[in-house]
């Protein structure tokens, strides 16, 4: 079945997730090559349509593209048409007018990314949409975990922070599980959704023991841009329970691998050594995320993956 957007996890099987991963590895050392070009994506338009803030996910989107032959453009939002009241999807469909072929957005609304696959013929990648999904940002945390434990199956995973508004946690959780991880949320209860259980995670409160099983620390960070009324006493509180410093991670496994989707908080979910310490890939987190995306735009455009 030859599918169109990529929206999340949720709907990607198993083998698909694992040939994203596959060709990211392949798409590796053109990115370490001295000339980062080839041509598999030229001739096509990539546009990125961000309504919330990004530094990670769109430079990479855009230096992916560009490191495949494509041509890209970035509309700002603050200075588009959309501030003059523009519709969503009349902004997109004006963009399509000019030959766009791909179409990478994030949106503050769930279901943004689905509803303007629905709506134009370019292919959509949710860059994030809302508390749902983050897709491109699993992919590449799977495939840092990957590069580093050599499997996904049968790890322990940790993700600690706040769950409730992370759509990295969603996708995350989708991703992982259906590769045979065991994953368990960690967190203040007032920021694990009620239910989550049903998604094949198990929950916990008491950060110091499931850290010790622990092969991989996924921190999240604290949305409190999100959050409409404080749902825990303070930051320091959660620092003293949740956060990663070297107190917490003296119990945890010698080679753990700790991660961090980024923007970090530091001092809050990780203290800054160990942002910057020995068992932290959250550097090498950002630069897979270039390879993890040339691969999903190599692959969309060869009309392989990709759900609808
Ligand atoms: N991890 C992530 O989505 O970062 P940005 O918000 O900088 O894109």
């Amino acid at each position: 079945m030859i599918k169109k957007s990529i929206l999340g996890l949720r709907d990607m099987k198993a083998e698909e997730i694992q040939e994203i991963l596959d060709t990211a590895q392949l798409m590796q050392p053109i990115m370490n090559s001295r000339n980062k070009k080839i041509t598999y994506l030229q001739g096509k338009n990539v546009v990125t349509l961000f309504y919330e803030s990004s530094t990670r996910t769109r430079v990479s989107f855009e230096l992916a593209a560009k490191y495949l032959g494509a041509t890209t453009t970035n509309i700002s939002v603050a200075t588009s048409s959309v501030s003059k009241g523009e519709t969503l999807i009349d902004t997109v469909r004006t963009i399509q007018a000019m030959g766009v072929d791909i179409v990478i957005m994030r949106h503050p609304m769930t279901g943004a990314a689905k509803l303007l696959s629905e709506n134009i013929e370019a292919k959509v990648v949710n860059a994030g949409d809302g508390i749902n999904e983050h897709p491109t940002q699993a992919l590449l945390d799977l495939y840092t975990i990957k590069k580093y434990k050599g499997k996904i199956k049968d790890l322990n995973i940790v993700i600690a922070g706040d769950i409730l508004h992370s759509r990295v946690a969603r996708s995350n959780i989708w991703g992982m599980t259906k590769l045979g991880a065991r994953v368990v949320v960690a967190g203040p209860s007032t920021i694990i959704p009620k239910g989550i259980e049903k998604m094949g995670v198990e929950v916990s409160c008491n950060m110091k023991q499931v850290i010790r099983e622990a092969d991989v620390i996924m921190a999240l960070r604290i949305q409190k841009e999100r959050q409409n009324s404080p749902l825990f006493p303070s930051l320091r509180e959660y620092q003293h329970y949740f956060g990663i410093d070297e107190e917490k991670l003296a119990i945890a496994k010698p080679d753990v691998l700790l991660m961090h989707p980024g923007p970090v908080n530091r001092g809050v979910e990780l203290t800054s050594d160990i942002v910057e310490g020995e068992n932290s890939v959250i550097e090498e987190q950002v630069t897979n995320g270039v390879a993890v995306r040339m691969a999903l735009l190599y692959l969309m455009t060869r009309e392989g993956i990709v759900n609808e």
